[in-house]
């Protein structure tokens, strides 16, 4: 077969660099002479009622002057439902059912910008057919924890996957005519004492590692929108940190847009005012009466309220208002975004293990024990804030029924009950009388009778598909899981289940990592499915069953376990605080569950998040110190075998060119993701052992060989040189590392820098 040629680039924020580069940002300003010429004609008092939340969403325009509000809706993973003026709950409207995306984590395993661009373009139609501004999204902090919260919100443990991701959903949001407002900046690694966390840690980690997708976000993706992260760094709140909001953000990066705070992360009138927060969210208690006062006392020159202002009216500018009459007249989802989401779903399941290749489904196979609950579970809502009243969601099960091949027979046993995570704090037993399916603990054991009921449903079935992992009240925002065991006693039905069929399948149902090795001994093949949307079912059946050959890679590492991740062997994590609740979680329970009483003092003494592994984040530091991970970084595998050959790396003035050989051998078409990792060979500076530098996700028919370039901009490869306080470039041997998990390198190649 002939060979095509496919040229990957990589560009990220590497431009950036370039002091000249013409930025998306300076679009934003494309109006300041019409801007000014309005902030000439508000009064003080109509200047800072545009700094604070007029509704829970929104924020005003100028009234007056015809310049409408700014709405604000959640993502990230879709369009969240419609609340009260004043809070959370449904205002129970009809018209704001969305597309439920398949959540971060899922949407990183596909490795696709031009995905994520898409999904962007899903997801910015849908807010604007709910009349929005702007969308509070993409969420792009480092997962830095395998117990973070968030992680299923979140991306990746690297920066540069997290990057090429950022930019894709940025740009896409965008072009459909709304504004991203990428969160949390910055370092919001942790949801334990969010609210009140102070993290320490180097420059130079924090330039290459946690702040690189934001830096790609405004730069290379034209963000016009921020959310500041309610933690502190270095000692001041994000919405109130000169350092992060002026000094990078806008200073170095050139930011043109509007910073909003995290729903109730604004602390003080003069730190937000002075130091870059343009939109407190929600109340006005500091950037409202007290800033006029300040303004009036001389504190605050009234030129800092007209730069807020400005920003504000920037992306008012920019980002069309939609008369009432013209939106929320018919549901939101729409036929294109739905397909996305299914493309997304199909390209992010990740094929863990494959002994046998006992997958896909073999043809002799006519009975199907599906087993566990997460096969049956919704996951579109749940885990606190970010959450969709999705249209419908196909479930593993109903994928699985829907999609089975002719004559083969499904069977279903759930196993295990639902169960409660964080949200067990808030378990009374009126809300438990209306949840009978939410009924155990984390730790509960194994129900005898569901067991039993699984056991003798696996027993009669020619394969077991054991469906496991976790649910969105162990992951979720305002905490981080305790650990990553497996819940509700899955080990030991896996174990019981494998005593009467030694054909089971394994696919975990979570956003974040759980140990494994237990479970592993059980399992023949081991799939991660993610909550992967609302048509996460069919794309999940469709490859379990062979129609579409897997093709996720793991966005973040699955450790062997959790003591051998960075944080923990550090000792960093957890830290100790005498806490008494989440700062947004009081208020949400309020709101949503309609408690009366609100916990006072939630922190007496705060925490302390020193990040001391440096940039040895994620795979950075498996590799670096050698320690065994259960499945690493990059990893996932195909029915078919790829193979890689003929690697050239050149380095011309600007770019690292690398090409080689990338062949399908197997009977299916299929993609696969090449990754390219640097490592540094006579390295004066430390680095990580090896890092990812670029990817491409290449579709390949059966038998189809093509010449694969990826390209890296020599820029990619400088480190941030604290002494020079810029981005420096070593000079040295560079080893190329090319291969299909940053564990399973294929080609290598020498360059000088
Ligand atoms: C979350 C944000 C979210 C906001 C509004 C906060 O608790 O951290 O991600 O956008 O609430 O719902």
């Amino acid at each position: 077969m002939r060979k095509s040629i496919i040229v990957l680039s990589f560009a990220l924020a590497a431009a950036a660099c370039t002091p000249k580069a013409v930025s998306p940002q300076d679009k934003l300003t494309a109006h300041d002479e019409d801007i000014n010429a309005i902030i000439a004609q508000m009064s003080l008092e109509e200047k800072v009622e545009m700094l604070h939340s007029k509704t829970n969403m929104s924020s005003e325009g100028v009234p007056r002057l015809g310049i409408q509000d700014i709405k604000y809706a959640d993502g990230p993973f879709g369009i969240r439902e419609e609340g009260v003026p004043n809070g959370f709950q449904s205002a129970g409207w009809i018209t704001d059912s969305a597309t439920y995306f398949p959540t971060g984590s899922a949407l990183a395993a596909t490795w696709s910008k031009d995905l994520a661009y898409k999904y962007g373009v899903g997801i910015g139609t849908e807010a604007r057919k709910r009349g929005k501004d702007i969308i509070l999204g993409p969420a792009i902090n480092i997962q830095r924890l395998p117990v973070g919260g968030r992680t299923y919100e979140y991306l990746s443990e690297d920066p540069v996957l997290t990057a090429e991701l950022a930019v894709g959903y940025t740009k896409g949001v965008q072009d459909a005519g709304i504004a991203a407002c990428v969160k949390h900046f910055a370092l919001n690694n942790q949801e334990m004492n969010r609210g009140s966390v102070n993290v320490i840690c180097d420059e130079r980690t924090m330039r290459e590692i946690y702040l690189k997708a934001f830096e790609a976000a405004v730069k290379e993706g034209g963000a016009m929108a921020i959310m500041p992260a309610y933690n502190k760094v270095g000692g001041n709140y994000c919405s109130e940190n000169e350092y992060l909001l002026n000094e990078i953000l806008r200073g170095e990066w050139g930011f043109k847009g509007l910073t909003v705070s995290d729903w109730g992360g604004t602390h003080s009138t003069m730190g937000a005012a002075l130091h870059g927060l343009d939109v407190q969210m929600t109340g006005d208690t500091y950037l409202g009466p007290a800033l006029i006062d300040s303004v009036k006392a001389g504190k605050i020159p009234e030129s800092i309220v007209d730069d807020k202002v400005r920003e504000i009216l920037r992306v008012r500018y920019a980002v069309e208002a939609i008369p009432a009459d013209k939106c929320n007249t018919e549901t939101a989802s729409q036929k294109e975004s739905r397909e996305t989401a299914y493309e997304v779903a199909t390209k992010s399941v990740v094929l863990l293990k494959n002994n046998g290749n006992i997958l896909p489904v073999k043809k002799d196979v006519k009975k199907i024990a599906v087993i566990g609950r997460n096969a049956e579970a919704l996951t579109q809502s749940g885990g606190m804030g970010a959450g969709v009243k999705s249209v419908y969601e196909v479930t593993p099960l109903e994928g699985l029924r829907k999609n089975a091949p002719a004559g083969v027979e499904i069977t279903y046993a759930p196993a295990y009950k639902d169960y409660l995570g964080m949200f067990a704090m808030w378990k009374d037993p009126e809300y438990l009388s209306q949840h009978p399916e939410i009924a155990a603990e984390i730790d509960e054991p194994a129900d005898p009778d569901l067991l039993a009921e699984a056991v003798a449903v696996a027993k009669d079935a020619d394969l077991v598909l054991y469906f496991f992992g976790t649910n969105k009240s162990i992951e979720t925002e305002g905490s981080d899981r305790i650990d990553i065991k497996l819940p509700v006693d899955q080990e030991r039905i896996a174990a019981a289940i494998a005593e009467v069929n030694s054909n089971i399948v394994g696919v975990m149902i979570s956003g974040g990592p759980c140990e494994l090795a237990e479970i592993d001994k059980y399992a023949s093949a081991l799939v991660q499915g993610w909550w992967n949307g609302l048509e996460g079912g069919n794309a999940l059946a469709k490859i379990l069953y062979g129609e579409i050959a897997p093709s996720g890679k793991l966005p973040f590492t699955f450790p062997a376990k959790l003591e051998d991740s960075p944080a923990y062997a550090l000792d960093n994590y957890p830290q100790k605080a005498d806490v008494e609740g989440d700062l947004f979680g009081n208020q949400y329970r309020q709101d949503i569950q309609g408690q009366k009483k609100r916990p006072t003092g939630l922190v007496r003494y705060p925490a302390t998040a020193y990040y001391s592994e440096g940039s040895l984040v994620g795979y950075r530091w498996y590799d670096t110190k050698e320690i065994p991970v259960m499945f690493a970084f990059g990893h996932g595998l195909s029915y078919v075998d790829f193979e890689y050959s003929d690697i050239k790396a050149k380095k011309g003035k600007d770019i690292v060119t690398v090409s080689f050989n990338l062949t399908n051998k197997g009977k299916m078409d299929a993609d696969e993701v090449a990754q390219l990792y640097v490592h540094r060979i006579d390295a004066t500076v430390e680095w990580p052992y090896k890092e990812l530098k670029a990817f491409g996700r290449i579709s390949l028919k059966a038998g189809e060989t093509r010449i694969v370039t990826l390209a890296v901009p020599v820029d990619e490869i400088r480190y941030w040189d604290e002494n020079m306080n810029d981005w420096n470039l070593e000079h040295g041997s560079l080893e190329i590392l090319v291969g299909s998990s940053s564990d399973d390198i294929r080609l290598k190649a020498n360059i000088v820098i």
